[in-house]
């Protein structure tokens, strides 16, 4: 059963032929029709574009579990959604598998071995923020095709039945939508600066809905991969494409580093809350692994509940919440492969209680008086997606290029854009990166190391069986955003579409205000003033994606109202 809740207006040129992306499936990328939510019984893929979710969902219908469907989708995301869609960049992936065990997989990208610790600082020791941000220098190692390749392991159908639809995607072109029409168009000046090749995303005139792109040069490389697997991205004609790029740019990647890269699968973070959960996230080097379990720990003996769904009480708290967890980030959280991070310390519930000590409910809390805690030793563009299969295995996978259009850096011949990941380091103490985040020691770069990162998938499960998949993008907004879509639906008791759509607040220490989206109700937003706090209004903040299984097995599927974000599933 389908029911198809709400449908968007058809992206395409009505006139097009109807043509299949391939031979099986009934996927029209020339006149296509996004839909916002779906309920549904067998399975279902929420992502950031309609076209990619189509093509999971089909993966599904031909036998695949939500492994592959994941990976149909990641995959299909790097042709129809390039600005945070990617093979050049990273991502985490949580999954519960339907024989109970949580995984995760780290495709993070990693700094380059030439990498240093100043090597964005002037003479003057002066950051060189245009650097750590834009064109070749920018890029870490990329991480998503060995992490494809580490998904593989738990996938059903075959790699080439995977790739197929993103190649075909690649080389036949599909219409672009209306978002993605204004930002390529937006972006024609910053592509032309960091290119010596200019790539096919650059054009006279503006790009208009409907116009169909086509990607010739990123399909070769797709079919590299489906036909030498990861050595089709990470040796050979792909890699020296790569580097020669770097040589145009004064970029620092080698083959060396490309041959070297892996993708890690680590233990997941699993916490309890309430007794009646448990949530399943990704540990270190996503900042969400110490972050929300801390968030969460601190909010759980809080009346949130009686408090209600964005009143003064209720901001005030999360808020207060978000600055102290923000607080240990800037100075505690990097790669624990090279910086001793105490996250068990950080989340465990006597740290965060002494934390919680420095909320007062009456009172606006101040980041000059907020720290990092003390502890004991111990050992804007991201893009998430969500599956799910009728056997109860659930995927939640985010990735990233870091900015929109990453690097803004296309590796000539191969057609893909490359990260701008190395701004996610902390290139200078107390230098606020392009998310306003701060950091020190932890967070520094070190050749081979993974930067600090927001991406949050997490999944929650009650009774050992899935009820919730769940991500965003949105730099340090993810770990917010999904704090909060987690206490909206196990607080409030809302229904996923509403924790999806419903306005969002951030806080993260520094810089200290209350970022809220503009349908913040007006009236908390002046209530928070009189407190003390200083509030800026934003732009969106995340496109949380969710799944939500119901204890007799209905799927409810829903994408974020703030993009082209598109639920499927049958
Ligand atoms: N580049 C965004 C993040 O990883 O947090």
């Amino acid at each position: 059963m389908i029911n198809a809740i709400f449908r968007n207006s058809l992206i395409g040129i009505v006139a097009s032929l109807p043509v299949v992306l391939n031979a099986q499936t009934e996927i029209n990328p020339y006149l296509y029709a996004p839909q916002k939510k779906i309920e549904c019984k067998r399975g279902a893929v929420v992502s950031a574009n309609a076209l990619a979710s189509m093509v999971g969902v089909e993966m599904l219908k031909k036998g695949g579990n939500a492994v592959d469907a994941a990976i149909a989708t990641q995959l299909a995301l790097a042709v129809v959604y390039p600005g945070a869609g990617n093979i050049g960049g990273g991502g985490f992936m949580v999954a519960h598998l339907s024989n109970g065990k949580n995984i995760t997989i780290d495709f993070r990208e990693k700094a380059p071995e030439k990498a240093s610790r100043n090597m964005y600082l002037d003479a003057n020791g002066n950051a060189q923020t245009d650097l750590s941000q834009n064109g070749h220098l920018s890029s870490g190692v990329p991480g998503t095709i060995a992490g494809v390749f580490a998904e593989l392991k738990y996938a059903r159908l075959p790699f080439k039945k995977l790739i197929q639809p993103a190649i075909d995607l690649a080389e036949k072109g599909f219409a672009i939508t209306r978002a993605e029409a204004r930002d390529l168009t937006a972006e024609q000046v910053i592509f032309k600066k960091y290119n010596t090749v200019m790539p096919v995303f650059i054009k006279e005139i503006a790009w208009k809905t409907g116009d169909t792109l086509i990607q010739k040069e990123l399909a070769k490389t797709l079919k590299l991969i489906r036909d030498y697997g990861a050595k089709g991205f990470y040796e050979g004609e792909t890699a020296q494409l790569i580097v020669d790029e770097m040589k145009r740019g004064n970029g620092i990647m080698t083959l060396e580093d490309l041959k070297n890269y892996t993708a890690k699968e680590r233990e997941a973070v699993e916490f309890s809350y309430k007794n009646d959960y448990t949530v399943v996230t990704m540990p270190l080097p996503a900042s969400g692994g110490v972050l929300l379990p801390q968030m969460m720990r601190m909010v759980e003996d809080q009346p949130l509940k009686t408090y209600g769904f964005e009143t003064l009480k209720s901001v005030h708290l999360m808020v207060e919440v978000e600055r102290l967890a923000y607080a240990d980030r800037a100075k505690y959280l990097g790669d624990k492969d090279y910086f001793k991070v105490p996250g068990k310390f950080l989340s465990s519930y006597p740290y965060v209680m002494e934390r919680m000590k420095l909320y007062d409910p009456n009172k606006a809390g101040d980041s000059k008086d907020i720290q990092a805690g003390n502890v004991a030793p111990e050992s804007e563009e991201t893009t998430h997606f969500c599956a799910y299969d009728k056997d109860g295995n659930a995927v939640s996978i985010t990735t990233t290029l870091n900015g929109g259009y990453g690097s803004h850096t296309i590796v000539a011949g191969a057609g893909f854009i490359l990260n701008n990941e190395m701004d996610d380091f902390s290139i200078k103490p107390g230098v606020p990166n392009m998310y306003g985040a701060v950091g020190g020691e932890a967070n520094a770069i070190a050749p081979g190391k993974r930067m600090l990162s927001s991406m949050t998938p997490t999944i929650v499960l009650q009774n050992n069986k899935p009820i919730l998949v769940v991500g965003t993008p949105g730099g340090t907004t993810i770990t917010t955003s999904v704090f909060q879509t987690l206490i909206d639906i196990l607080e409030f008791g809302m229904s996923a579409e509403d924790a999806v759509n419903k306005p969002k607040f951030h806080h993260q220490w520094l810089p200290d205000m209350i970022f809220v989206e503009k349908d913040f109700p007006m009236d908390v937003r002046d209530q928070l003033i009189q407190m003390g706090y200083k509030i800026y209004q934003r732009e969106s903040i995340g496109r949380t994606e969710v799944i939500q299984i119901s204890a007799d097995g209905k799927i409810i599927a829903v994408g974020d109202k703030r993009g082209d974000d598109a639920a499927e599933g049958y």
